[in-house]
This record gives C-alpha cells, structure tokens and sequence, in this order.
C-alpha cells in the first residue's frame, strides 16, 4: 500500500542512517503478508542517505522498493528516483536477463539460501541445491549488480544468517566480504515479528534477530 504521508512523516523525525537500525513497525509499503519481505523504512533511510536518481530493486518480492519509490514520486516529483524492478515470480531471471544499467542505488535482497522457498524455477537462488552453490550465486549477483551501477552508484544487500539441521551459516559476514576495496559500510537491522517468535527453545539457544546489510560504492 502507498502512502505518501507516512513517508512524509518518517522523513520529518528520521535520524541519519548508522550502523544498527531498527523498525518495530515495518510501514505500509509492500505486500506485508510476502514471506521474507522488509520494511520500506530501510529503503527510505537508503534513499534520504544517498538521493539515487535511478534504483533498482532485482529481485523485488511484494513491492516493498516499489511502493516507496511511487510515493517518492508522488513527493518529490523530479527529485524522485526512477524506479526499475524484476522478480522470478514474473518471469525474470535477474541474474542473466537485462535489467538495465546505470543506476545510482541497487537494492539487493535475495533469498537467504533454502530459508523461504520462493518459486519453482531452478534459477531462484532460494533452490540453490547447496550453501557453495547458493555463495556462488551471490558472488555472480555481486559482480553483475556492480556493474550496472552508474560512477558513484552503491549496491546495498541485506542478508540474514541462517540456521540449518544444527549448523549456523553467517551470510550476513559473507555478503560483507564480498570486495574488500568496494565496501564502504555495514549495517545491521534488528528483525521483528518473525515467524519463530512463535517457536518455543531451550535456554541454550541464540536466536538470530538481526539481518546485515552491506554497502558496496561504485568501481
Ligand atoms: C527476500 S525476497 C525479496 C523481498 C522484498 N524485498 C520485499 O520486501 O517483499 C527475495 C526475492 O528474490 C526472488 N528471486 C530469487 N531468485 C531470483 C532470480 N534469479 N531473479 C530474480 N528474482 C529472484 C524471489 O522470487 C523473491 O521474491
């Protein structure tokens, strides 16, 4: 749902983008009910931080990037970035397909590994058949997303560790070694409401509230 309001408001009150973020409240943009979908607070937080002119948003889910940008429209008009995004679930492989090119701000929010499984297709990085398979993947997406990024562009990925059979798989470390030379910060996000809040564990277990988002600036 859009809602050039709550923008309005979040951007009345917001402070900088630092290295933790939290928001309890996701916002009204996107399909709240799409499975591994993140809060347009972020998106916001990214767009006040670096005024993208262009974004895109390759692998888009429930809209989320989407929503916000067509209020940024509705806002800013001009000033607004121009908003390009693809899913598999339409049909694009945004690993392979042209998507386009030059873009000021990337926002890359892939599956984390097997964790939601998302379509049938066998190119969605949420069937990668192994973890190995799936940090190749992420690597391929690292090197095509940079380079359709305009001189000064960023390419922000948010990534949650995962947990599996008894092992622990931090890709949120993972996503931030990625370019040593390119990386300009890390961010890391409080998560809420997540389905295994319901889930009952013994005192020895951690649970993983956080997701790592990771900033690479342009080549
Ligand atoms: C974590 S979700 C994105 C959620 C989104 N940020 C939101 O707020 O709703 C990851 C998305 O990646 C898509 N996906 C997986 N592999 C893909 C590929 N090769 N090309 C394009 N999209 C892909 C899935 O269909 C899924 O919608």
């Amino acid at each position: 749902m859009q809602n050039p309001r709550a923008l309005e408001l979040y951007l009345s009150k917001r402070s900088r983008l630092a290295s933790v973020v939290a928001y309890p409240d996701r916002g009204p943009w996107g399909d709240a009910s799409y499975r591994g979908n993140c809060s347009g607070y972020l998106l916001i937080d990214l767009w006040a931080t670096y005024r993208p002119l262009r974004l895109l948003d390759p692998m888009e889910g429930g809209g989320t990037s989407r929503e916000v940008c067509a209020d940024l429209q509705t806002l800013y008009a001009e000033d607004a970035p121009e908003y390009a995004g693809f899913d598999l679930r339409d049909g694009v492989d945004s690993l392979v397909d042209p998507i386009g090119s030059d873009y000021d701000l990337i926002f890359w929010h892939p599956p984390y590994h097997s964790m939601i499984v998302y379509t049938e297709d066998e190119r969605d990085l949420s069937r990668c058949p192994s973890v190995r398979a799936f940090a190749e993947c992420v690597r391929a997406g690292y090197e095509r997303f940079s380079g359709l990024l305009a001189p000064g562009g960023r390419l922000a990925i948010l990534m949650g560790d995962m947990r599996k059979h008894g092992r622990y798989y931090p890709f949120g470390s993972m996503i931030s070694r990625l370019d040593d030379h390119r990386l300009e910060g890390v961010v890391i996000k409080q998560q809420f409401n997540m389905r295994s809040n319901d889930t009952r564990y013994p005192p020895t277990f951690v649970p993983i509230v956080h997701e790592t988002l990771a900033i690479y600036r342009a080549v």
